[in-house]
């Protein structure tokens, strides 16, 4: 009500003309949206694309099912979580290449059945030769696609050694026993989905120019050699990587060190060399992992533990919990447009103060405590004009005395023994650099274009460039990702992440908003039609089906600006509800690829 109220405050410095206008409309919103309300929880329930999933023991829901039926036998076999979670991500790196990697880094965050929680930063870093203009031209102008595409643009990898440092702390089983499926699956290879399949295809001219022909994966597919292969793919094929089967093979046998040094660290700089690359040997040995604590909030007495800088996500996420925090958005109803205009200005706030204050906090200081601060952030919210569209141009960041200095997959796993773990991994957009390590089998990621090339240059998730993410060498640059966990009276309930750029922190918020306020079963939360507002551009993007016709009208009589787009991520996630596991795969785009653990498939 205080919300509503406001509007008749700020209704004072317009005309009367416009008051009137601006009442009518709110009255209008209102009726419409509470009548909605009546019928919301049943639409809740008409979401999920697929039958919910139930286990006693334990969950693994991943974005491949060969990556899950590896999981599951860990689990089987007496592994644990990070057992688990090990063996998966080197096998997403094989069968789900877009994203699945060893070329690139992550957020790993995990609880044990204790409920401790830790996380795990190994996220790359910019190469030691790395400089804050090195993609810029001589006049100062961004040289297009040079931070995206091909040597430049990759970080130095962290992924080999967060698995290998995760492993360390919290693994139970033999290091080998959990590369092995990896290199068992890139050697007998797997049937290749529709979603891959295409993929592949409209990635062809890419490999082409930035990999040499003979080391990406087409020469691996069973099939007439491997010249123009990738034009023979379809959906079922066997794809088979045996130079990536080598390589696990010298990380299975040296861990950390067969990544970072030897043949392969070796073949990982000459092909820097031939592509003009800048990643050194000694970057590569010198690549750290760092144990971070976690952000805990709270929303409606569930505790929200998620991800810290440099992940611009916990922050974000924490912050617009708490900006909806004093509003009923059950009441409001899923997708009517008085939850969605709270929501979207909400997500506005916190961008903008992302593109200011975050970066790699080991470079620079970050405002946490003030960015969380429930006054800072009510205050915030409640400058805004009510129920209307705030335009990009009058939202800032929040200015507080603080000293100036400034396609990626997700998995959920808990297993038997209560411990939980969630992993968002990436090497940036689908495929990375496009580069291969000629002989290795693998892509490197591009995930340089995270940092900010140019002070308010848009990198490509469209997020402006700030002094705090500047490129220095062996800074970490800004990411989205947003490895989440929600209890309830201190017992897990929820475990989520998703892929999506600049999009995982709005996804991870509605599927958190889906189960708390619209009390959506687990599926239902997953596959329900997502919205996201960024800030900048000053556009509501929206998936199909996600607003009728009637909410839409009324979003731009709010005055947004409203865009379809294609599928919003892809969310891997774990509920728990009965001492029960419930998984809740997205099959947004890949029908073929259900990777959630429904007890029959997958067990042995
Ligand atoms: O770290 C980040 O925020 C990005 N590199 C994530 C990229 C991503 O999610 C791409 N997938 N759709």
């Amino acid at each position: 009500m205080r919300y509503i109220s406001k509007l008749f405050l700020n209704s004072l410095n317009i005309s009367k003309k416009a008051m009137m206008l601006n009442r009518v409309l709110l009255t209008l919103v209102l009726i419409c949206s509470y009548i909605g309300a009546l019928t919301a929880q049943k639409q809740a329930k008409t979401y999920a694309r697929k039958p919910v999933v139930e286990r006693y023991n334990n969950m693994v829901v991943t974005a491949h099912p060969e990556a899950t039926k590896i999981g599951v036998k860990v689990l089987a076999d007496g592994g644990n979580a990070v057992d688990a979670a090990v063996a998966v991500h080197f096998a997403l790196a094989v069968c789900y290449p877009t994203a699945g990697n060893i070329g690139g880094g992550g957020f790993a965050l995990y609880r044990n059945k204790n409920g401790t929680f830790d996380v795990l930063d190994y996220r790359e870093i910019a190469p030691g030769n790395a400089s804050k203009n090195m993609f810029l031209d001589s006049a100062g102008n961004i040289i297009k696609d040079l931070s995206l595409k091909g040597a430049l643009a990759a970080g130095v990898p962290g992924s080999v050694n967060g698995m290998w440092e995760l492993h360390k702390k919290y693994g139970s089983t033999n290091w080998n026993k959990l590369i092995q499926p990896a290199i068992d699956l890139a050697r007998k290879g797997f049937p290749i989905t529709t979603m891959q399949a295409r993929e592949f295809r409209n990635h062809e001219a890419d490999f082409s120019k930035y990999s040499h022909r003979k080391n990406y994966l087409i020469k691996s597919v069973v099939k007439d050699g491997y010249l123009d292969i990738i034009k023979l793919l379809w959906p079922g094929d066997t794809l088979r990587i045996p130079d990536l089967a080598h390589t696990l093979e010298a990380i299975r046998d040296k861990g950390r060190d067969g990544f970072y040094t030897g043949w392969v660290a070796d073949s990982i700089v000459a092909q820097m060399n031939r592509s003009g690359g800048i990643i050194t040997h000694q970057d590569l040995a010198n690549y750290k992992t760092e144990w971070r604590a976690p952000l805990k909030g709270t929303y409606r007495g569930y505790t929200v533990t998620t991800m810290p800088p440099p992940s611009a996500g916990g922050i974000a996420l924490l912050q617009i919990l708490k900006m909806l925090e004093p509003f009923d958005l059950a009441a409001r109803g899923f997708n009517k447009a008085i939850t969605v205009n709270l929501m979207a200005e909400a997500e506005k706030l916190a961008y903008a103060d992302r593109s200011k204050y975050i970066g790699d906090p080991q470079y620079i200081s970050i405002p946490t405590d003030t960015l969380l601060d429930e006054a800072y952030l009510r205050q915030r919210f409640f400058t805004l004009q009510c129920c209307r569209a705030n335009p990009a141009e009058t939202i800032k960041p929040g200015t507080f005395s603080w000293p100036e200095s400034e396609e990626t997959t997700h998995f959920s796993i808990t297993d038997q023994y209560g411990n939980a773990i969630a992993i968002t991994t990436t090497i940036n957009s689908p495929y990375g650099s496009h580069l291969f390590v000629s002989g290795c089998g693998f892509i490197l990621n591009n995930e340089m274009d995270d940092f900010s090339t140019k002070p308010g240059a848009l990198n490509s998730y469209n997020l402006p460039g700030s002094k705090a993410n500047s490129i220095a060498p062996g800074k970490r640059m800004v990411s989205s990702m947003t490895p989440t966990m929600v209890e309830k009276d201190g017992k897990l309930y929820l475990v989520a992440g998703t892929p999506g750029g600049s999009t995982i922190i709005t996804s991870v918020l509605q599927t958190i908003i889906n189960v708390i306020d619209h009390k959506m079963d687990m599926q239902s939360a997953v596959d329900a039609p997502r919205f996201h507002h960024q800030w900048l551009p000053d556009v509501l993007y929206y998936e199909k089906g996600a607003f009728t016709k009637k909410q839409l009208y009324m979003l731009k009589a709010l005055g947004y600006k409203t865009q379809e787009r294609e599928p919003i991520g892809r969310m891997d996630a774990i509920m728990l509800k009965d001492n029960k596991f419930i998984g809740g795969a997205d099959y947004r785009g890949d029908d073929n690829a259900d990777g959630v653990n429904d007890g029959t498939k997958f067990d042995e």
